[in-house]
Parts: C-alpha cells; sequence; structure tokens
C-alpha cells in the first residue's frame, strides 16, 4: 500500500459520532447526551463536508483503516454510517482490505443494527462490554445487563468477519480472583482481540468526586499490580499476548486502525472533537476539531471544516509522539526512525541504565522494547528517555 510521498505508511481516517444515551460516570471522552433529537441528516451532511475540506486539503491517500468512535456510533442510522463510508471513497482511494470499525454500545436496541452496518461497509465492531456482572455494570453507571452484553456480542459474531470488546478492570471491590474468573469467561466470548483498561479516575467526572470524597475505592498499588499482572498471564495462556499496554490479540489480528496512531502513522480527524495527525508540504500536523458538537456543526457548515487546532510540529514534537506512542505497542519502536525525527539520538547512557533495571530491552535489530516489569511505569520510562 503506497501513499502520498511514495511511503507505504498506513493512512486511517478516524469519525467521531459524540452522543451518548447517557454519561457513564468515569468517562471523559466527548460525549454528551441530548434530550431532543438529533439532526441526524444535517450532522452527516456536515461529515460529508468535512470529509471532503479534509481530502481537498491533503490530496491523494490510500486509506487503509477507518474507525467510527464516539461516544456512541452505533446510535446513528446504518444509512448515516453508509453515507460516511462512501464520501470517504469518493474523496480518496480506499485499499481493497480495509479495515472498517464501529464502537458499539452492548444494548439489545443497538445490536438490531448490525446487520445495516455491515451492509454499509462496517467489516469490524468494538464493543463497549465493560464488565461481566450486573453489579459492576450498575456501578459503572451503564445501561445494559451482562447478559445483552453477551447477546450483543453473539450477533457481532454473526454479523462480522472481526470484532472485539472491551473491559474494564481495577473496579471498586474486585479481587485477583473475581478478575481471572471474569477475564477467563471474557476470553471464551471473544474471537481475537479484547481491549483491557485499567479504571482511571479521570478529572471532571462524577467518579473524580467519589473518589476525592472517599466514596469510590480503587486497589492500591500492589492490588493494581497484581490485576495488571492477572490480565497479562490469563491472555497469554489463552493466546491473546498483548500487542500493547491495553490491547490483546491474536497474532495478525491486531486492530489495524490503532496501530495508525500508535506507529505515528498518518490520520484524518472527522467529527467534533476529533484529533488528526496530517503531513502537509513536508510538515507533521497535528489537528483537532471544536469539541462542542453543536459549535462543529455551525463551523462546517460556515468554513467546510470544524478544525479548532491546527498546529506544525517540530522535529522534537514529533520525536516525542513517536516515542511515547511507540513504547505503548510490544514491538517497541526503532530507534533509528527516532534519530531520523528529531536529529539526534537517544541517550545511550540512559539506554543502558533503563536496561540494567529491566524497564527496557533491545534487540539483536537494535528494536527497542518496554518490558512487562517496564510496562506498569511506561511514564516513568518515556519521560526517562525522552529527556
Ligand atoms: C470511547 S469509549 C466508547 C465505547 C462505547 N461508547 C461504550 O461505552 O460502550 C471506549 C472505551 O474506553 C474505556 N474507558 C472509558 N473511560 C474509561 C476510564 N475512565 N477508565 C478506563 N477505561 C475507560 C471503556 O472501556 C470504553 O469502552
Ligand atoms: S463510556 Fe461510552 S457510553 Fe459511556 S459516556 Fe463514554 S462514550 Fe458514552
Amino acid at each position: 500500500m503506497t501513499n502520498a510521498g511514495g511511503s507505504n505508511e498506513a493512512f486511517g481516517v478516524y469519525v467521531h459520532w459524540p452522543f451518548c444515551l447517557s454519561k457513564c460516570p468515569y468517562c471523559d471522552f466527548n460525549s454528551h447526551v441530548r434530550h431532543a433529537a438529533i439532526d441526524e441528516d444535517r450532522f452527516a451532511r456536515a461529515f460529508l463536508r468535512e470529509i471532503e475540506t479534509t481530502a481537498q486539503r491533503i490530496g491523494h491517500r490510500e486509506v487503509t483503516s477507518i474507525f467510527l468512535g464516539g461516544g456512541t456510533p452505533s446510535l446513528m442510522q446504518p444509512q448515516t454510517v453508509g453515507a460516511i463510508l462512501d464520501a470517504i471513497g469518493k474523496n480518496w482511494r480506499v485499499a481493497s482490505d480495509v479495515e472498517v470499525t464501529l464502537e458499539a454500545n452492548p444494548t439489545s436496541v443497538e445490536a438490531t443494527r448490525f446487520a445495516g452496518y455491515r451492509a454499509a461497509g462496517v467489516n469490524r465492531v468494538s464493543l463497549g462490554v465493560q464488565a461481566l456482572d450486573d453489579t459492576s455494570l450498575k456501578a459503572l453507571g451503564r445501561l445494559h445487563s451482562a447478559r445483552e452484553a453477551l447477546d450483543a456480542v453473539a450477533i457481532a459474531r454473526r454479523s462480522f468477519e472481526r470484532y472485539s470488546f472491551d473491559l474494564i478492570y481495577a473496579r471498586e471491590h474486585q479481587t485477583a480472583q473475581m478478575w481471572t474468573e471474569e477475564l477467563t469467561l471474557a476470553i471464551r466470548e471473544a474471537a481475537e482481540h479484547l481491549s483491557l483498561y485499567q479504571l482511571t479516575i479521570e478529572e471532571g467526572t462524577p467518579f473524580f468526586a467519589l473518589h476525592a470524597a472517599g466514596k469510590i475505592k480503587t486497589p492500591d498499588e500492589a492490588l493494581a499490580r497484581e490485576l495488571y499482572d492477572v490480565t497479562q498471564e490469563v491472555c497469554d495462556r489463552h493466546g491473546l499476548g498483548a500487542y500493547e499496554i491495553s490491547n490483546h490479540a491474536r497474532g495478525g489480528a491486531e486492530c489495524r486502525h490503532n496501530l495508525v496512531y500508535w506507529r505515528a502513522h498518518e490520520y484524518a480527524g472527522i467529527g467534533p472533537g476529533a484529533h488528526g495527525r496530517l503531513d502537509i508540504g513536508g510538515t507533521r500536523h497535528a489537528t483537532s476539531t471544536e469539541k462542542r458538537p453543536e459549535a462543529w456543526l455551525m463551523r462546517v457548515e460556515a468554513n467546510g471544516h470544524g478544525l479548532a487546532v491546527d498546529d506544525g510540529l517540530n522535529s522534537e514534537e514529533r520525536a516525542d509522539e513517536f516515542l511515547l506512542m511507540g513504547l505503548r505497542l510490544a514491538e517497541g519502536i526503532d530507534p533509528r526512525r527516532y534519530t531520523a525525527l528529531s536529529g539526534r539520538p537517544l541517550d545511550p547512557r540512559r539506554i543502558a541504565l533503563l536496561r540494567e533495571e529491566g524497564a527496557i530491552s533491545v534487540d539483536d535489530q537494535g528494536r527497542l522494547r518496554v518490558t512487562q516489569a517496564g510496562f506498569p511505569v511506561l511514564d516513568a520510562v518515556v519521560a526517562d528517555l525522552a529527556a
């Protein structure tokens, strides 16, 4: 697959649907609840317009992955999804093996749309299951039961060649034994891919206030570490090793779209609050659009795009981003690419020190990887290397 400039890098398109039926108390994604009906056709027209404007700006590319994320994209009508995919196909060339993922909430209503999404061109779904017991789902503010989530997984299995689901662990009252059992059950229901996120208490969310007031307790460091280790052990045992800090897949079943981010390739961000990384005139641009859905809509209607940020990255920033994203991956990074981006190599003394501590390894080809022991302290490792 080749892209602009003759490179063989992947090119992804991310499309953000910013609405949800209710706001989960732990979530700080750009998601909004509207009590009045949403003018979906108007939003669809704006998506099409922003796709066209972005394509005119960056020119030819071959799209290797598309990700419809949210919010809750499974609230979109299949015809809206179809129109978005058609617009991408009209404005760029699309690889014959393009991966098209749609994020879905596992309620029965949404699962009824799966056949329509498939007909529209979606070939992979990612379901937000979050937990497999009803008490935890209730505590997480979810609108679905465990049974409903598993039914949605079964419909996904019948409807798509590829599916994944998300679980959140390190929840209140969760022991290593409970998580082992839940994860084992999840793996039985999974096919090729699972995303397993440790609960993060995000500032500004209801969970943040409850946590600060001592009304929600999250695991202490030792238990969090134990839960992380259980995750790796159970998944490894079942052939679902981590290819990224929170993502597990059988060989070859990695989410290609997410690899675009972590390998620091190029992607366009469409929709409210979507981020992009675009190479324009030899410079990597970091873009993001207006986050508020209706404000974004009006901007697109007036200007053809909803861009709020459009910054050219200097070589240092690009190199740091490459390091930050790449070290999340089990495959690690090629330090030569870091040198090419920043104009200077990583500090060999820091590499030696981190190797001695067992936080990173370097293989025969020179690839640098964070070790199992280093992953729980990934931020510190990256900060050390980038310093
Ligand atoms: C953009 S969300 C969307 C998925 C979909 N709307 C849903 O909730 O089913 C992607 C995933 O991020 C994870 N997530 C969101 N907030 C989180 C938090 N505070 N801590 C850990 N994981 C979180 C959840 O597993 C969620 O499925
Ligand atoms: S977790 Fe998903 S459903 Fe819940 S508010 Fe966030 S984006 Fe919406």
